[in-house]
């Protein structure tokens, strides 16, 4: 599939396993998701445009790069939230906005309830983060949401995608880079993925 990066990294795969183990209660479940966003942030992010500078060693003056935009993260809430920490560890540096988006269980439309997002994306590198991608109409919403404000650069994070999903957000917005751990079957009626893990926000928060 064009613009869907499958991170087929064993250290992601071992944990993605952990995760969508049902055993695996809210503390583990946490780190876990924690430790992979990370792996995950990594191969994401490979591709930022870099700028060269020079660098004073100590011993010497030298080459190097900087990142060419600033960075701005935005976890759609709730089950992006157990992403964001990690995340953060690895670009301290980076803004933080917050897209609030909840998906009705009869409908499966998804609402949005919150957003806090600088006002104007379009210089920056922005970092969509949810693990979950199901029907689509959430990472949809989310992008309406970052395009009303420019947003030029932008590639998602994600965990577990559904084919559907795949297919809605990319008929909407062909261009974006979709990094996820894993490709699952379909989903089932009440709109969860399979086998998936769940829903990720009640087992993040175990409410
Ligand atoms: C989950 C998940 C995604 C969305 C995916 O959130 O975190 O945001 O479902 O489903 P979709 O692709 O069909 O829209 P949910 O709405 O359950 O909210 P929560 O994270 O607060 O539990
Ligand atoms: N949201 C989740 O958290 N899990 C699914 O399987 C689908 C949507």
């Amino acid at each position: 599939m064009k613009n869907v990066n499958v991170i087929k990294h064993p250290l992601v795969l071992h944990n993605l396993t952990r995760l969508r183990d049902k055993r695996t209660g809210s503390q583990e479940f946490r780190r876990v998701l924690s430790e992979i966003a990370a792996l995950m942030l990594y191969e994401a992010t490979r591709s930022f445009a870099v700028v060269p500078v020079s660098v004073t060693t100590p011993l010497a003056r030298t080459s190097g790069v900087r990142l060419k935009r600033e960075v701005v993260l935005v976890p759609v809430l709730r089950a992006g939230l157990g992403m964001l920490d990690s995340i953060l560890q690895l670009i301290p540096h980076a803004r933080v906005g917050f897209i609030g988006l909840k998906r009705e269980e009869s409908t499966l439309q998804a609402t949005t309830y919150h957003k806090s997002l600088p006002p104007d994306l379009s210089r920056f590198e922005v970092v969509l983060i949810d693990p979950m991608l199901a029907t689509g109409g959430s990472a949809v919403a989310a992008m309406d949401l970052l395009a009303e404000l420019g947003v030029r650069q932008v590639r998602m994070v994600n965990l577990v995608a559904a084919p559907e999903g795949i297919r809605r957000v990319h008929t909407h917005y062909p261009d974006l880079p979709i990094f996820t751990a894993a490709i699952d079957r379909k989903l089932n009626e009440k709109g969860y993925i399979l086998p998936g893990l769940g829903d990720a926000g009640d087992r993040l928060f175990g409410v």
